[in-house]
């Protein structure tokens, strides 16, 4: 995916009479998908229903990043994700557990791990909160919060699948990167969008132009 060649940008803020804006966490892994990533961040950038976005990278996601978007460095990272200078977008280190979201007296209105590595989800299940992205992802669960982990893996092996059921019961949503053809996506991008559509449809934070089954008029039966 080139970076660059995104026509994006941030709209304007919500109006005043607006419901509260959302304060929202991206956390990003080092699974395979950190486009979809992308797609989030600058999707969430455009909404004015979101006031803050906290991004949380870990070491292993800025290489995956660097394999399949070409982005590198720490310092114009958002810029590089975002395709814009954001007034939205705060960079946390994965390290540092002393950040406003490692605590829940921070308000947050939901947290994705997107792409969520197995090793993120071993963490988080088992809460370890041994990083910033464990931790915050612990004080969502605690705090009853939503909290959407889309993990990516295949084939998955049995501790991948007993993780992914204890995330569950803990109160966590598993929203694996799995993407969907009855929408008739001609492109990655369809298939990328769609997928970030279903997730911010799932937080209460719906899309315009999201595809909707049934809006249409169904196929004719290949019978
Ligand atoms: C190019 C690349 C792709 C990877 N894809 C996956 C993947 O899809 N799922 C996964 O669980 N780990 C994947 N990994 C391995 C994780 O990056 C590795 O387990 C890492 O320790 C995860 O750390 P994190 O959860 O702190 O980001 C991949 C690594 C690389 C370099």
């Amino acid at each position: 995916m080139n970076l660059k060649t995104s026509t994006r940008s941030a709209k304007e803020p919500a109006d005043k009479s607006d419901p509260p804006q959302r304060t929202i966490v991206l956390a990003v892994t080092g699974a395979s998908g950190s486009v979809l990533a992308v797609e989030m961040l600058r999707t969430l950038e455009a909404d004015p229903r979101v006031g803050r976005i906290h991004l949380v990278v870990s070491p292993s996601a800025l290489r995956v990043l660097a394999e399949e978007t070409g982005a590198g460095g720490r310092h114009t990272l958002v810029e590089q994700l975002v395709g814009a200078r954001s007034t939205k977008v705060s960079l946390l280190a994965h390290e540092d557990i002393g950040a406003s979201i490692a605590s829940g007296s921070y308000p947050v209105d939901a947290m994705l791990v997107l792409p969520c590595s197995m090793g993120t989800l071993a963490g988080i299940c088992h809460g370890m909160a041994s990083n910033l992205i464990e931790r915050a992802a612990d004080v969502c669960l605690k705090e009853r919060r939503r909290l959407v982990l889309c993990v990516r893996e295949t084939p998955l092996s049995l501790i991948h699948l007993q993780n992914m059921l204890s995330a569950t019961q803990a109160g966590a949503t598993i929203f694996p990167v799995v993407p969907s053809f009855y929408n008739q996506p001609q492109t990655v991008a369809d298939i990328t969008k769609n997928y970030v559509h279903r997730i911010l449809q799932h937080i209460g934070l719906p899309q315009t132009g999201a595809y909707e089954w049934g809006a249409k008029a169904p196929a004719k039966s290949t019978k």
